[in-house]
C-alpha cells in the first residue's frame, strides 16, 4: 500500500474532495489526521472510517487560526509521530462578486481561509517535516488559480495566491526534501457553493456564460456518499470547465 507507515493531515475533510482525500488515503495505508470546522460532520467521517478498521483521528480546528494549525499540526506528531503528508485542502467560495462589490468582510473571510489558511499549516509543517528529512504538501488550489473567469475575485484571488505560496515552497525547500505541489480542479458538485449566501447575479451570469455546455448538472446523491466522492468528482468536473 502507497501510504504504509505514513501519517497524513487533510483539511476540509468533512465534506467534497476532502472527505474523498481522507478514505482514499486510509484505504491505501496512512494514519490520518481528519480536520475540520464542522464538528458533527467530522464526527461521522472519523467513526465510519474508524469501524472499518481505519486508523483516523478527528480535529475540530479553524484553519485561518494560527493557534488551532499549531494544535491540529500538534495532533498529528503527538498521536502518530510524525507528519508526512499535508493536503490543505479546506476552502469557501466568494458569491461569484467581481471586484468593486466586494464587501471587506467577504474578502477577509475568503482570503483568511483559502490562503492564509494554507500558508500557517505550511508555516508550521515545514518545520516537521525539514527535521523528519521531508515531506510532501499538496494544496488544493482550483482551475480558478489559473484563471480570471471561473469565480469572484477574492476566489480568484486566493487561489492564485495558493498557486504562488506552493511555488514558492516548492523553490525554497525542494532541495531539501519538501515536495509541495497544487491541484486545479474544475467544478466538482460538492457542498462548496450551499449555505454560503446569495450568489452575485451579474458576476454568476458572466461567470456561467463562459461554462461551455451551459448547465449545471450534479450527480444523483447516492454518487456523493462519502466512498464514491471520488468517482462523483470524475464524473461531474468537466461539466463546469471554463475558458477565460
Ligand atoms: N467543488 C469545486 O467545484 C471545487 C473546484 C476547484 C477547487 N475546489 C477546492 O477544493 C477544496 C475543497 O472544496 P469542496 O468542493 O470539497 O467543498 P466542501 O464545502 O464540500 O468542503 C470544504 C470543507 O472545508 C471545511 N472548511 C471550511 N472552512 C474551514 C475552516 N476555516 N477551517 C477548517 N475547515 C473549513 C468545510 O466545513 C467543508 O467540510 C476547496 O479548497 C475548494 O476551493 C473546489
Amino acid at each position: 500500500m502507497r501510504f504504509e507507515n505514513q501519517v497524513a493531515l487533510v483539511t476540509g475533510a468533512a465534506s467534497g474532495i476532502g472527505r474523498a482525500l481522507v478514505q482514499q488515503l486510509v484505504a491505501e495505508g496512512a494514519a490520518v489526521v481528519a480536520v475540520d470546522i464542522v464538528e458533527e460532520a467530522l464526527h461521522q467521517v472519523v467513526t465510519d472510517l474508524q469501524a472499518q478498521g481505519g486508523k483516523v483521528t478527528g480535529c475540530v480546528a479553524n484553519i485561518s487560526a494560527d493557534p488551532d494549525v499549531e494544535r491540529m499540526l500538534g495532533t498529528a506528531t503527538s498521536t502518530y509521530g510524525r507528519l508526512d503528508v499535508l493536503c490543505n485542502n479546506a476552502g469557501i467560495m466568494d458569491l461569484m462578486t467581481p471586484a468593486a462589490d466586494v464587501p471587506l468582510a467577504l474578502w477577509e473571510r475568503v482570503l483568511g481561509v483559502n490562503l492564509t489558511g494554507p500558508f500557517l499549516a505550511c508555516r508550521r509543517a515545514i518545520p516537521i517535516m525539514l527535521e523528519q528529512g521531508g515531506g510532501r504538501i499538496v494544496n488544493t488550489a482550483s482551475e480558478a488559480g489559473l484563471r480570471g473567469g471561473t469565480a469572484g475575485t477574492p476566489y480568484t484571488v486566493s487561489k492564485h495566491g495558493v498557486i504562488g505560496l506552493t511555488r514558492s515552497i516548492a523553490f525554497h525547500y525542494g532541495e531539501r526534501g519538501i515536495r509541495c505541489n497544487a491541484v486545479c480542479p474544475g467544478g466538482v458538485a460538492t457542498a462548496i457553493g450551499a449555505g454560503s449566501g446569495i450568489p452575485h447575479e451579474a458576476g454568476l451570469a458572466k461567470v456561467m456564460a463562459v461554462v461551455p455546455l451551459q448547465e449545471v448538472s450534479y450527480p444523483p446523491p447516492e454518487l456523493l456518499q462519502p466512498r464514491q466522492a471520488h468517482s462523483a468528482h470524475r464524473k461531474c468536473g468537466s461539466r463546469y470547465a471554463t475558458q477565460s
